[in-house]
């Protein structure tokens, strides 16, 4: 008989241990992925040397580079806070909140014919210890931290790593290439010298 084993992450220290086994191997399994991630019961201790939030836009501060494999990251969102309509440049892309609650919504890939507003898919709120999945395949999203009194953190894993995305314009379906930065790396608030250069590329 098949038994499954549930890997019940202690810690996040614990579940960035699992993860870096998980992704030795080449080929992933999305669904196991998200359920540890979604077993590791939210700490602010272990997590808020790496929550620093801005007060006029979401941040992206990183915790973890996967050895190569994936980047796991803290996403901090301020009251009303929201990100752009993007893809996730061909890579798998989970997002485990960690406190309040966030807001997704779907929209599919402008076909380029049309040039109003975009077709929308669905939308759900994810609640704390919630872990989200979304590839390229399955469409487009935008996240919103929607409640004006609490602010939201999510832990993000994207693998493989990437640097830049795409951000799309809801009433035209008009696409920007953007480049992603870091407010912080591994608990410390990234030199704005190398946030210019980064940003200049
Ligand atoms: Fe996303």
């Amino acid at each position: 008989m098949e038994q499954t084993e549930v890997i019940k992450p202690q810690t996040l220290d614990d579940l960035i241990k699992i993860l870096h086994q998980i992704f030795e191997s080449d080929t992933i399994n999305i669904k196991e992925v998200q359920n540890i991630m979604e077993s590791y019961e939210s700490n602010p201790q272990e997590w808020s040397k790496f929550a620093k939030f801005d007060q006029y836009r979401y941040t992206r501060n990183l915790v973890d580079k996967g050895n190569g494999k994936f980047n796991l990251m803290i996403l901090c969102w301020g009251e009303g806070h929201g990100s752009s309509i993007h893809d996730h440049t061909d890579s798998h892309c989970f997002m485990k909140i960690l406190q309040g609650q966030l807001k997704e919504t779907l929209f599919e890939w402008p076909d380029g014919k049309n040039h109003g507003d975009m077709v929308q898919k669905s939308q759900r709120i994810l609640l704390e210890n919630q872990c989200a999945y979304i590839n390229d395949s399955m469409g487009l999203h935008r996240v919103e931290n929607v409640s004006h009194t609490e602010v939201a953190a999510s832990l993000h894993l994207y693998s493989p790593p990437f640097q830049q995305c795409q951000t799309f314009d809801q009433r035209t379906g008009h696409k920007n290439t953007v480049k992603m930065t870091f407010w912080s790396q591994f608990g410390e608030r990234t030199p704005f010298e190398a946030k210019l250069s980064q940003e200049n590329n």
